[in-house]
């Protein structure tokens, strides 16, 4: 069975564990670490299976620059299932739980930089077309968005920022 539920302190090590297994460096895991040191406003779910955590997901706000001043949107990432795990499904209740957590923050949307073949299943769409950027265009064929009611997004463009920490993964 299945639980996704908000990381609680005892978590923090498994969560370090999945993020590292899962992307193969301690780069991600560490960049959770670093952000809830920070103190930063974030959505925290672990999919707990059996007691034990095998999947995590992070969303955290980021700002759209945009000609009429910032906005405000989510990103979503990183997010991780144990190697031994994936392919069973958590990775997308991670993400539909994700989605609902954030629904009543206020954000236009929930963008997300990764595999172009994994986030259009839920719903996400190429940013790029949309005027959405995120700082280059080697990033274009990873950035997706999705909006958080249909049309919140429209008219809105410009370059995207997440907290600086992420500069360093
Ligand atoms: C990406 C990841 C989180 C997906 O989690 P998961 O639990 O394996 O995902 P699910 O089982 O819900 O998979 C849903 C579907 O997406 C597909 N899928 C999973 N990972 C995929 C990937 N990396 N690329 C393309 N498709 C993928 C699955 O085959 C499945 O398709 P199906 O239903 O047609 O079989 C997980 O594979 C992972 O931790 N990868 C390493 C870390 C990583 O890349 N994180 C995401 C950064 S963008």
């Amino acid at each position: 069975m299945i639980i996704i539920r908000s990381e609680e302190p005892g978590d923090i090590e498994a969560i370090f564990e999945v993020n590292s297994r899962a992307f193969g460096t301690d780069a991600e895991a560490r960049l959770v670490n670093t952000l809830r040191d920070q103190g930063v406003m974030m959505v925290s779910l672990v999919a707990d299976v059996g007691g034990k955590v095998a999947g995590h997901i992070l969303l955290t706000p980021v700002t759209i620059d945009t000609p009429d001043g910032p906005v405000i949107a989510g990103g979503l990432g990183p997010m991780a299932v144990l190697p031994g795990h994936q392919r069973s499904g958590i990775g997308s209740i991670l993400i539909s739980a994700g989605l609902d957590a954030c629904r009543n923050f206020g954000w236009k949307g929930v963008f997300v930089v990764g595999h172009p073949e994994f986030y259009p299943r839920f719903g996400f769409v190429p940013a790029a077309p949309l005027g959405l950027r995120y700082k280059g265009e080697e990033f274009d064929p990873y950035l997706f968005v999705k909006e958080i009611s249909p049309g919140a997004l429209q008219g809105i463009s410009g370059m995207i920022r997440y907290y600086s920490a992420f500069d360093e993964v």
